[in-house]
């Protein structure tokens, strides 16, 4: 039934990468609530779920991963998978088929908060997925109404002041970043055109959060992505599925390298040769 989801998305092998390092950050979380807190529901809300299957690599997509490992690891759990392009939440649906912990929402996911409020409550524990395709910032029109790709940052935002036990996981495009910077640094665009538009190193105090993990970036030759989660509760760094501490040598390594004078850190680089 997943496999008659299969539909071209144009991922690369990048894809295998990013399904595998989400998959073990989901694992991680379902252990910790399996022996700290194994009565609790946990509830995972994917706001860009995709079609369920990335075809070119024949990889399952973030929603199949979550519930592969859910379904192996904990009895209580509910998912809920925001995608508004309508065919590929058709074919989400087609690929979960009826399960009775999963829903698939066809809607804009600046919708997850009000959804969020109706049905969780402030101390559920579990985890937001952003995976947007470009960086953790919502699209605009020339600062006039928001054409809404991407993530809901202020809704994020508001999100985890009220909700201190979701972990927030993004997997991020650090060329879009990169792109957007420096048209904001050249005046190309004003300060608002790309809305709640901030540094990696600043996501811990927006997203109201103490601690994280963070990846080093991953090319698919075009674009670089860079995961991350964070969270209230800390923990190990998880080393050997790549992912370092936020406070890690190796996560301010990564900071240096996407807000630093990237001329300099060649220089450096090429001085240790
Ligand atoms: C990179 S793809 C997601 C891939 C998926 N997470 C996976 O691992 O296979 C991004 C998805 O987000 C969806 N999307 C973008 N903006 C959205 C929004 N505001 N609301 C809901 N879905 C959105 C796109 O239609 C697209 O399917």
């Amino acid at each position: 039934m997943i496999r008659d989801a299969k539909k071209k998305q144009g991922q690369s092998v990048q894809t295998m990468d990013k399904e595998r390092q989400l998959a073990a950050i989901f694992c991680m979380n379902l252990n910790i609530v399996r022996y700290a807190c194994p009565s609790e529901i946990y509830t995972h809300i994917d706001l860009n779920s995709g079609s369920g299957w990335n075809d070119e690599f024949d990889v399952p997509g973030s929603p199949i991963a979550f519930i592969t490992v859910a379904e192996s690891m904990l009895d209580k759990w509910q998912a809920y998978f925001f995608e508004w392009n309508p065919a590929a939440a058709a074919q989400l649906r087609e690929a979960i088929g009826h399960h009775p912990r999963c829903q698939v929402i066809e809607a804009d996911n600046a919708m997850f908060l009000e959804f969020a409020r109706k049905r969780l409550k402030t101390r559920s524990i579990g985890s937001i997925l952003c995976d947007p395709n470009g960086y953790l910032y919502r699209t605009r029109t020339n600062g006039k109404a928001p054409i809404g790709s991407g993530a809901p940052v202020a809704e994020l935002v508001e999100f985890f002041k009220e909700y201190r036990r979701m972990d927030l996981i993004a997997n991020i495009n650090m060329r879009t970043y990169d792109l957007q910077k420096k048209a904001r640094e050249k005046g190309v665009v004003g300060p608002d055109s790309y809305s709640g538009f901030y540094r990696l190193q600043e996501f811990l105090e927006v997203f109201s959060k103490r601690d994280g993990l963070i990846t080093k970036g991953a090319s698919n030759g075009h674009s670089t992505f860079v995961r991350i989660v964070l969270r209230n509760l800390p923990t190990d760094g998880y080393r050997k599925w790549g992912w370092y501490r936020w406070q890690s040598p190796e996560a301010r390594r990564i900071f240096e390298y996407y807000d630093g004078d990237r001329k300099a850190a060649a220089k450096l680089q090429m001085s240790l040769l």
